[in-house]
């Protein structure tokens, strides 16, 4: 490529025109029928990363244009939220098709061709599969609300007559993941109650039944719908959920709370049930389906925050899912002995059915990293086997977000240095804070579910800056778009133009990191499954270190103290520089042997 050709083809400040015939990427990539392995997935969040068409919501036209971005700054993979049409009561969420696309956002071709041109730069696509609820929207839910009690069409879902002598009580006294009953009650077209409808999410989102066999049918054909389309996996929205206890028992009481427990226990009525065996392995086989195709297999990654991690990775035994997400990695605290146990109990986990890790630091419903980490709280993790999370989600005042960038670079280093795949939401890559909404431009649930108590994951979803010193920082074609969330003025100085080329900055750290992940044979999924990692127990206290080979060393330092690096190493990477030489604290460095 000439100097020339390479100016005009910045990834950062251009946009990409459909049809360009020299992708950067390399489609070579798209060889590799084990990707899924080391794969590094960037999340794209489709209303907040992009917006072709200048009406402050991303798009795929926008998506489209930043593929060279993608393609530069070393992803294998991008994981797509949902797209499907949607009255956004829970962000897309709450799906009224499975087979298309939301006007919004674009066309099922401009879907395709989102897909064709990530190809072309050997970036594969995972999209979202929502099977615990749908939208109310969704004409199956329209169907069963008109066919009334009793009827099939009412039997793909979760009806219920109340209890009581009117009726006039949820039948059981489950609690939606937003807070409230998981049950809200029906009226006739006469203004009469009648019956009642389970969503463990908003009222927006009635739960499937899966144990009606037709609702497995359909899921197969939106499977397939996609593959047949080029996808190439899918990420399984709350894979722990859909299989529930028909029987519909009532929840312990927890006697701190005097509420029903929150606590995922086994044998839970609505979570980790061991119907969702069969539901996986199902999956599986539509999947494998395409195994002999030209693209080779597809995936599928699971959402499921579950503790202890042997309850997780059955999930991704022989035969069920490929990956899934280790949220032990986002929920544990910034301090050595909780990250290494947590490294160690993971690996274990996984390598005893043969998984591959896949390290998660955010996605679109925590709290950034770069803001979790400056936080008093640096972790959340499961008590009582339930996620201790509520304190953990919106934007904190007290932050210390330099604090928290430099630990999230340091943890960057340390993700993507261990065996396995890593995720990186959005905006991660530019070390992106939470931002404190004004309440009145919320939209997660959240907010008015808990009571107005929970500011909710909107902070986590405001629309990426591009370039500029002011909103919508080329976010949107036309400069003069709002976007639909507001950006913060604070974060002119952390564009992508601003950071691209930059020397040290957050983006650039990144880019530095993810090639030479892909140089380092030592890195990725490493030659055994999970099995090339071992710690370095020579490191001064308060510092984590550890050995893949060949010749490869990774330290962390959590202590107060600057240490020396370890005597026959030089340095290939740091998270930020190295004062006189030494590891500072909250620092991590790739060090060759
Ligand atoms: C998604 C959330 C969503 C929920 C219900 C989660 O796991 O990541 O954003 O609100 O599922 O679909």
């Amino acid at each position: 490529m000439s100097p020339d050709v390479a100016t005009d083809r910045n990834p950062t400040n251009d946009r990409t025109p459909l049809g360009d015939p020299t992708p950067v990427g390399d489609a070579a990539r798209m060889g590799d029928p084990q990707w899924w392995r080391s794969a590094v997935v960037y999340q794209i969040y489709p209303r907040s990363f992009a917006d072709g068409n200048g009406d402050g919501i991303g798009d795929l036209a926008g998506m489209t244009s930043r593929l060279d971005y993608l393609g530069a700054l070393g992803v294998d993979a991008v994981w797509i939220s949902p797209w499907y049409p949607s009255p956004l009561a829970d962000g897309g969420y709450d799906v009224a098709d499975f087979c298309d696309i939301d006007p919004r956002l674009g066309t099922l071709e401009q879907a395709d061709e989102f897909v064709a041109r990530a190809h072309e730069r050997g970036i594969r696509v995972i999209i979202d599969l929502v099977p615990n609820h749908c939208s109310h929207e969704h004409e199956l839910f329209r169907a069963a609300v008109a066919a009334g009690p009793g009827s099939p069409e009412r039997d793909m879902f979760v009806f219920h007559d109340g209890k009581g002598p009117d009726g006039a009580e949820p039948p059981t006294n489950w609690v939606s993941e937003f807070g409230g009953p998981a049950w809200h009650r029906l009226t006739d077209a006469e203004g009469n109650p009648e019956q009642w409808y389970l969503h463990l999410f908003a009222p927006e989102q009635p739960d499937w039944n899966w144990s009606n066999p037709k609702v497995a049918d359909f899921y197969d054909d939106v499977l397939r719908f996609w593959f047949d389309r080029g996808i190439d996996g899918f990420r399984i929205d709350v894979a722990d959920s859909c299989a529930m206890d028909m029987s519909l028992p009532d929840l312990p009481v927890d006697p701190r709370t005097g509420e029903p427990t929150r606590e995922k226990f086994p044998g839970h009525p609505t979570y980790d049930r061991p119907e969702l065996e069969t539901i996986q392995r199902r999956w599986r086989a539509v999947a494998d389906e395409y195994v002999d195709t030209p693209q080779g297999g597809r995936v599928f990654v699971s959402e499921a925050y579950l503790d202890p991690i042997q309850r997780l990775t059955r999930y991704v035994e022989p035969g069920r899912l490929h990956t899934t997400f280790n949220f032990d990695a986002l929920l544990t605290e910034w301090d050595p002995d909780s990250q290494r146990a947590m490294v160690t109990n993971s690996l274990a986990g996984h390598r005893h059915v043969g998984a591959p890790c896949t390290w998660v630091l955010g996605n679109h419903d925590q709290p950034r990293v770069a803001s979790r980490l400056g936080r008093a709280v640096t972790g959340a993790p499961f008590r009582d086997g339930a996620l201790g999370e509520r304190a953990h989600k919106g934007p904190d005042p007290a932050e210390d977000i330099e604090l928290g960038r430099r630990r999230a670079r340091a943890a960057a280093l340390l993700e993507l240095a261990l065996p396995g795949g890593a995720y990186v939401y959005q905006g991660e890559e530019l070390g992106l804070d939470e931002v404190d909404l004004p309440v009145e431009v919320l939209q997660d649930p959240t907010w008015e579910q808990s009571g107005h108590t929970d500011k909710g994951r909107d902070g986590c979803r405001v629309p990426l800056p591009w370039s500029g010193e002011a909103p919508p920082y080329g976010f949107s074609q036309d400069p003069g778009a709002v976007p639909w969330l507001p950006q913060p003025a604070h974060w002119a100085g952390h564009t992508v133009a601003d950071q691209t080329g930059t020397e040290g900055s957050f983006l650039e750290l990144y880019r530095a990191a993810l090639a030479l992940r892909r140089d380092l044979p030592a890195l990725g999924a490493g030659p055994t499954t999970n099995g090339d990692l071992v710690w370095d127990e020579t490191t001064p206290e308060g510092v984590l270190g550890f050995h893949r080979e060949p010749g490869f060393t990774c330290w962390v330092n959590f202590s107060e103290v600057a240490v020396e690096l370890p005597a026959g190493t030089t340095v290939t990477l740091s998270s930020s520089p190295l004062t006189d030489g030494l590891l500072g604290t909250d620092q991590a460095v790739w060090l060759r042997r």
